[in-house]
């Protein structure tokens, strides 16, 4: 398979402080259940260090986008395969908005993978095995410099088992639906709760119960639960942690 990833970013980080930007980089990890924000934590918590942030679940999300557009049947896997070689994924940096966005093969898709259409199928296409393999070897690729905040399902225990730092969220089932629900209903009004209560169930259970790198705490992750906790206060304690491991001995 071609190698068909890369990873355009180019942030410029003139605000970090010159102390954090010397110090030793390291591999944060961030995995847990759909919708427990955590790409709002990974997003603030690599501003803050200056690092990158990926969304792994991007990646997915625009597979399964080109399978859906494309009509693969994903039960065959010769298809499967054949479909991957004509896929390039890019995280290219949106310089207005500071953040990266997710293209597939040049179209900036950031958007449309949000779509419950997409989100309705991606736990079954992130479950094939070969699909896993495309995006891990990416993942792990992005993470040679360190420097980075990945977030997703398997970070800390496959695609990173060796992350410095590693977090799983969790939060209350009601309060995950009703922010995912806030979200969904800004792009499309027609949206019920009921739909995304249950999209949010399914995904958690397809995402936990696959055969391939199901959705786990890794036994050495710190359990980061913001069922009653503002974004300030979880960033506080993540960057807390990530400071502890980025420079030990400032720590003891
Ligand atoms: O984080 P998200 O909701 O955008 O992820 C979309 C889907 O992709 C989710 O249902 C599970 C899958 N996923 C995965 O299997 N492994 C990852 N590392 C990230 C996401």
């Amino acid at each position: 398979m071609k190698n068909s990833f890369h990873l355009v970013h180019h942030l410029v980080l003139p605000s970090i402080p010159p102390i954090i930007a010397t110090m030793n980089k390291i591999i944060i990890t961030i995995d847990g259940w759909s919708s427990c924000g955590k790409s709002t934590l990974a997003k603030q918590l690599s501003r803050e260090l200056g690092y990158v942030y990926i969304d792994s679940g991007a990646m997915y999300r625009a597979i399964t986008l080109y399978f859906l557009r494309n009509h693969i049947d994903w039960t065959a896997s010769e298809e499967v395969m054949n479909a991957l070689q004509n896929i390039r994924l890019e995280f290219v940096s949106n310089h207005k908005t500071g953040q990266t966005e997710m293209h597939l093969n040049g179209e900036n898709v950031e958007y449309v993978i949000r779509d419950l259409v997409v989100a309705e199928k991606v736990s079954d296409i992130a479950a094939i095995k070969d699909v896993r393999t495309f995006a891990v070897a990416q993942q792990q690729e992005m993470g040679t410099k360190k420097g980075i905040v990945m977030d997703g399902r398997d970070i800390g225990t496959v695609v990173f088992p060796n992350a410095a730092l590693k977090i799983f969220m969790t939060a209350d089932n009601g309060i995950r639906v009703q922010r995912r629900f806030k979200e969904l209903y800004e792009k499309n009004p027609n949206i019920t709760i009921d739909e995304v209560k249950n999209n949010l169930e399914l995904r958690d259970y397809i995402d936990s119960h696959r055969e391939v790198s199901p959705l786990r705490q890794a036994d050495d992750a710190i359990v980061l639960d913001n069922t009653s906790l503002s974004e300030k206060d979880q960033l506080g304690m993540a960057l807390g942690w990530a400071k502890a491991k980025i420079n030990p001995t400032e720590n003891q």
